[in-house]
């Protein structure tokens, strides 16, 4: 049988599918058993109780959900008593993510949450909706490194960098935040998006825009993570439109070391466990006994010459 664990700098996943932040909480355990996941990953914390953005905070397209939920929370002691307890109640690695707009307050949230309970602080550095200065530091290579490092300096933990597609250049977002301390990227966050209503001609979402997450844009991310692992020597989190165990392949071809996965769990719960069954079933079928056999295997070695691509039909 396929050993399905994955290492992630010195911590070892049991398996390479994670939830992805803020799509997932541990009252799903009353529908999957928690104790299977790669990692429990916790909604982004913010320092301060925050009411999050104005409603509606998601909208339907076509193609997916546009959705800007504000961060809420009830801060940092709110949960630190109450919810980090409850997470460990399970035995997989607990992700903690956090965020501020203000790199100090940041820094000081980071430290605070580097508690025993906790086995990683993931960086939520790309909310959508905010700017470069103000908590969507990835979207600038220079914000990016230069708050990365002081959460470097605020931890010990294993810190993974959370990005955003919205960066133009996403390579150097992620060269960024390996320089400064990273011992993980995740790669992404939400699409930044606007939805306008046609009955009254308002935005859709109370908060203008949105982040948008769809199935649709797979390709999309993992055509990011294969650029970023062609580059970065740390790991990768891909996180973007999984909905079955093909795509964590696609990934882990691509060169994530693990997945995080939100959406699919929105359409069917018990996601998250039955991609993990698919997996083991996808490569004990195929022979292949470590899954992280699979990362950055993609077979690229293509014949790139127009002329001769041309000269051999279709
Ligand atoms: C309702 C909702 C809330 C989210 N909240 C957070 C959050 O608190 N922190 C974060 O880093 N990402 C957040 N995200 C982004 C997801 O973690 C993930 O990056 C994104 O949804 C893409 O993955 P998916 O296509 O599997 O959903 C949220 C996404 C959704 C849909």
């Amino acid at each position: 049988m396929v050993d399905l664990s994955v290492k992630i700098g010195d911590l070892t996943l049991q398996n390479p599918v994670t939830p992805a932040s803020g799509a997932f909480s541990w009252e799903y355990a009353d529908i999957i058993d928690l104790n299977r996941l790669g990692g429990l990953v916790a909604k982004t914390i913010c320092r301060e109780p925050r009411f999050g953005n104005p409603t509606p905070r998601m909208a339907e397209t076509e193609a997916g959900i546009i959705q800007s939920i504000g961060l809420p929370g009830k801060g940092i002691n709110y949960f630190l008593e109450n919810i980090v307890p409850e997470y460990k109640k399970f035995t997989p690695p607990l992700i903690v993510s956090c965020s501020s707009e203000d790199p100090e307050e940041f820094a000081v949230l980071t430290k605070e949450l580097s508690i025993p309970e906790v086995d990683v602080v993931e960086c939520n550095i790309s909310c959508p909706t905010r700017n470069t200065t103000g908590g969507n530091f990835s979207l600038n290579s220079e914000h990016t490194k230069s708050v990365v490092g002081k959460l470097r300096e605020a931890t010990d933990k294993p810190l993974w960098a959370k990005l955003s597609p919205n960066a133009g250049d996403l390579v150097s977002i992620a060269l960024a935040a390996e320089e400064a301390g990273a011992d993980a990227v995740c790669i992404a966050n939400t699409f930044l998006s606007l939805k306008i209503r046609t009955d009254n001609f308002k935005p859709a979402l109370g908060n203008k825009y949105g982040g948008m997450v769809s199935p649709a844009l797979k390709p999309i991310v993992v055509r990011m993570v294969y650029q970023c692992a062609k580059e970065v020597k740390i790991p990768i989190i891909g996180i973007g439109g999984i909905t079955k165990a093909e795509d964590v392949v696609e990934y882990m071809l691509a060169g994530a070391s693990a997945v995080g996965i939100g959406y699919a769990g929105f359409r069917n719960p018990s996601a998250l466990t039955s991609i993990i069954d698919d997996l083991e079933a996808w490569c004990d079928s195929r022979g292949i006994e470590r899954v992280s056999d699979l990362i950055g295997a993609v077979d690229d070695d293509m014949e790139m010459d127009t002329l001769n691509a041309a000269s051999a039909g279709v």
